[in-house]
């Protein structure tokens, strides 16, 4: 048996489908009750959905054998899993945004509201860039608006929401999709498994790419 972590919401439903037309396909998981996880044995594979940042945990952990992640997750925490393939769904970019009218003073630190600290970090020190990063859970673009920061770091991907608070983005930091992760020891031990569905997913990725 497989165990695949999936990213509950709205990408989780993407990447369900992905496995569904991969041939690991699991109808009780469309009944859409409140359970949480979901089996068919003959296809050898167990479903669960978690919060979408915990995935890599579940796979880290070798609670999940494989699971599905947003390239977001695994720069900020670093988790000690295999990057199996880029599934090409759940695109958008990491950027720096600030009001429409910021303009940067090299010679002042900069304030940097951010859930992405690591990332916020590791991008301003390959700048040689001193700033002061302020951690939030939410609402991030609320920050400059009220004065708590000069910019944010964060995910854009239609850019609404920046817009509808009269932010802009400056920089891109890094592009984002979601991957296919894998526990270490799991890909040992149960690599033909987890080889075929890392197969099927990439053919089947390709394939999308063509028709687009
Ligand atoms: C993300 C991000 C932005 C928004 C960007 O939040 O933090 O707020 O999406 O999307 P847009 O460019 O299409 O407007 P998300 O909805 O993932 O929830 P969060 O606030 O919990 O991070």
């Amino acid at each position: 048996m497989i165990n695949v972590a999936l990213p509950k919401g709205r990408l989780g439903e993407k990447v369900y489908e992905m496995f569904e037309a991969s041939g690991y396909e699991c109808p009780s998981i469309k009944e859409n009750s409140r359970k949480l996880i979901f089996e068919n044995e003959e296809k050898g594979v167990r479903y669960f959905w978690v919060k979408p940042s915990d995935v890599a945990i579940y796979v880290e952990r070798g609670a999940a054998d494989i699971g599905v992640a947003g390239k977001d997750i695994l720069l900020e925490y670093e988790p000690d899993v295999f990057e199996l393939l880029d599934l090409d769904i759940g695109k958008c970019r990491m950027a720096v945004a600030a009001k429409n009218d910021f303009r940067d003073n090299p010679n002042k630190t900069l304030r940097v509201a951010t859930k992405f600290v690591n990332i916020a970090k590791t991008y301003y020190a390959s700048k040689g860039r001193d700033i002061d990063v302020i951690e939030l859970n939410g609402s991030i673009e609320i920050a400059p608006i009220l004065g708590l920061s000069d910019v944010i770091v964060d995910i854009v991907e239609t850019g609404t929401t920046l817009k509808e608070n009269d932010l802009s983005p400056f920089e891109t930091i890094v592009p984002i999709s979601a991957r296919l992760i894998a526990n270490k020891s799991a890909f040992r031990f149960k690599s033909q498994a987890i080889e075929d569905i890392a197969e099927k997913l990439a053919k089947l990725t390709e394939d999308r790419k063509e028709t687009k």
